[in-house]
């Protein structure tokens, strides 16, 4: 029996999510795209896949395709198709092409949800974040600003997605904020699901001006800035409930081992290196303070094209220096030219 399969992206990408797919499933061949979205359809799923659409770093949400609908009772026939007696429902919207000039369509994307959830009445499970081995509709509406009609999947949820509607919610970026990277880190921290409690220790390599070191801040964790550019008065002189803010002005590869404290928990990158030198960077981070990280969120810059090609050997390049347990990667809305790595370790 064919398999019909989707996977959203970000609209840029998508030349880089079919070389991607060409490569590790030559069994799928591509059906319909649109920017954001393509379907695909596969005769023969290969052998030990437990479930036929790619894990794919460049596929932020994937599924198996029910079709396309233009009405609420479309979408009710199509969900009849999907045998199991519960479903949580996931209600998204495509990236936008332009997302640094588009928003979602909040409101909009609220009405469907809020409608398909009232006709599909006892079956839909409680809340958004999927757990594990739930059952959930992928209701995938146009992008701001398109009128092409809205795909309608399933998939089973498992640890290597996010477990927001589409894998990540995209994060408006405040306007009292230092930088983008405000957006980007609450982005992948609810996509990582990483557990940050009050008082964590937080290594930023790469923290000026502040975005991302403000979110931290702003949930209580004790971060360390390492950058030799200026950070933002905010975030330098931050008097919040709880969490701290101490800046290192210099290079991630230059820190000596009392330039931190004794137990760090978690280590953010953020430079504007090329990934080879985000992994020297890394290994001189890991030999100071290895014994106490317990996970890693990293972005990598897709500088150029042939970083692409090399993404599993730095990841399996990041997971040897790391001592992974597990390790996945993304594009978050947010984030364009680079690719957000999630490194779980076990100490
Ligand atoms: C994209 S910005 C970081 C944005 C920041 N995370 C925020 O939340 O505003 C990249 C930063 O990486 C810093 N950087 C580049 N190489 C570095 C290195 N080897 N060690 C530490 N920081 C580095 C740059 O100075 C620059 O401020």
């Amino acid at each position: 029996m064919p398999e019909f399969i989707f996977a959203t992206c970000l609209p840029r990408s998508m030349p880089y999510l079919k070389r991607e797919l060409a490569r590790t499933r030559p069994d799928l061949r591509l059906a319909y795209s649109r920017p954001g979205l393509i379907t695909m359809r596969t005769d023969a799923v290969p052998p030990g896949l437990s479930t036929p659409e790619p894990q794919a770093v460049f596929a932020r949400a994937t599924g198996r395709s029910l079709g396309f609908a233009d009405s609420l009772d479309r979408i009710v026939e199509l969900a009849e198709l999907v045998a199991a007696p519960e479903i949580r429902v996931h209600v998204f919207a495509r990236d936008p092409v332009k997302p640094d000039k588009q928003i979602p369509d909040y409101e909009g994307i609220k009405r469907w949800r809020d409608s398909v959830r009232g006709q599909l009445g006892t079956r839909v499970l409680d809340g958004d974040d999927a757990k594990p081995g739930d059952t959930v509709l992928d209701v995938v509406l146009p992008p701001p600003g398109m009128t092409d009609p809205i795909m309608v999947g399933w998939h089973i949820h498992d640890h290597w997605r996010g477990a927001a509607p589409g894998g990540v919610c995209q994060v408006p970026v405040p306007p009292e904020v230092p930088s983008r990277a405000y957006a980007k880190i609450e982005e992948a921290l609810h996509w990582s699901a990483l557990e940050l409690h009050e008082g964590d220790v937080v290594v930023e390599i790469g923290s000026a001006p502040g975005g991302a070191a403000m979110a931290l801040l702003q949930r209580g964790a004790n971060v360390i800035g390492i950058d030799p550019a200026r950070m933002d008065p905010r975030v330098l002189d931050w008097h919040g409930a709880c969490g701290t803010f101490r800046h290192i002005s210099n290079y991630a590869e230059r820190l000596r081992t009392r330039d931190l404290p004794a137990k760090v928990d978690w280590l953010v990158l953020d430079a504007n290196i090329a990934p080879h030198r985000a992994l020297v960077a890394l290994k001189h981070l890991m030999s100071l303070r290895g014994n106490s990280i317990r996970g890693l969120l990293l972005t990598l810059k897709l500088h150029d094209d042939g970083v692409i090609e090399d993404l599993p050997v730095l990841f399996a390049q990041i997971s040897e220096l790391a001592g992974a347990i597990s390790l996945r990667a993304t594009q978050l809305p947010s984030a364009h030219q680079e690719v957000v790595v999630w490194v779980q370790r076990s100490l």
